[in-house]
């Protein structure tokens, strides 16, 4: 059994824009454990790519290790940090969204992201984590597995909500194919693509309320003896 079947670990594996990180947040808050948002790290990697027009993984790597990367405990959760400052909202500009899922597939830069992800969990003895490859990959042996989905409508309108571009429905039909693609390249790499692993839970979220599915994962947690108290 690897070491990671001995950490109190919910994995929420999902496409893009099923709400992962926001649920995984509060699901964290609520039974009292940590919060990894993996993506964070996909996008610091592509951030420092865009920043230093490197496309080589060798390079981006050595460009990860110099920086001075660091997670530092914020609430729940845990910020990267590079070189003492947060990459925070940098990492989320539509430029790198858009290179995010070709830098995510060269091995030695998810080599270098699942070292980071492991070590936190272990510091932390456990946590919830979401992204794509969390329940097949990083973590095959967490003790809950969620696939969180939803309508690529319902998707793209939550995606455009928050950054308040909702409602005009070419906007969304628009929206819904960049998610597509993403997802397509996402789920098409070689390694560690994004796929639902055989014993997760399934939740689809296109008619549930952020509550409820929050409330769905908890009680589901709390029945597989996840809570820090
Ligand atoms: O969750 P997000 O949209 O912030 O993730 C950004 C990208 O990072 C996503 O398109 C694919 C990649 N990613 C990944 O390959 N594996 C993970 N565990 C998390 C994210």
């Amino acid at each position: 059994m690897s070491r990671s079947s001995t950490l109190p670990v919910v994995a929420i594996d999902g496409p893009a824009a099923s709400g992962k990180s926001s649920t995984a947040r509060s699901v964290a808050e609520q039974l009292g454990l940590l919060h990894v948002d993996s993506g964070a790290l996909y996008r610091t990697a592509t951030w420092l790519a865009v920043r230093q027009g490197l496309s080589e993984p060798a390079a981006i790597v050595a460009a990860l290790d110099q920086a001075g990367i660091t997670l530092v405990p914020q609430g729940a959760g845990l910020e990267v940090r590079l070189g003492g400052v947060t990459v925070e909202p940098a990492i989320r500009d539509d430029a790198v969204t858009a290179r995010v899922s070709e830098v995510a597939a060269m091995p030695a830069v998810r080599a270098w992201v699942d070292r980071q992800l492991r070590d936190a969990i272990a510091r932390a003895g456990g946590g919830v984590m979401d992204g794509r490859d969390i329940g097949t990959v990083v973590f095959p042996d967490a003790r809950l597995k969620v696939f969180l989905t939803a309508t690529p409508g319902a998707r793209a309108e939550r995606r455009l909500r928050q950054v308040d571009r909702g409602g005009d429905p070419a906007e969304v039909a628009a929206e819904a194919e960049r998610l597509a693609e993403r997802d397509r390249l996402d789920a098409g790499r070689a390694v560690a693509p994004l796929r639902q692993a055989p014993d997760a839970r399934v939740l689809d979220t296109t008619g549930l309320g952020f509550a409820e599915q929050v409330a769905q994962i908890v009680a589901w947690a709390r029945e597989a003896g996840l809570s820090a108290d």
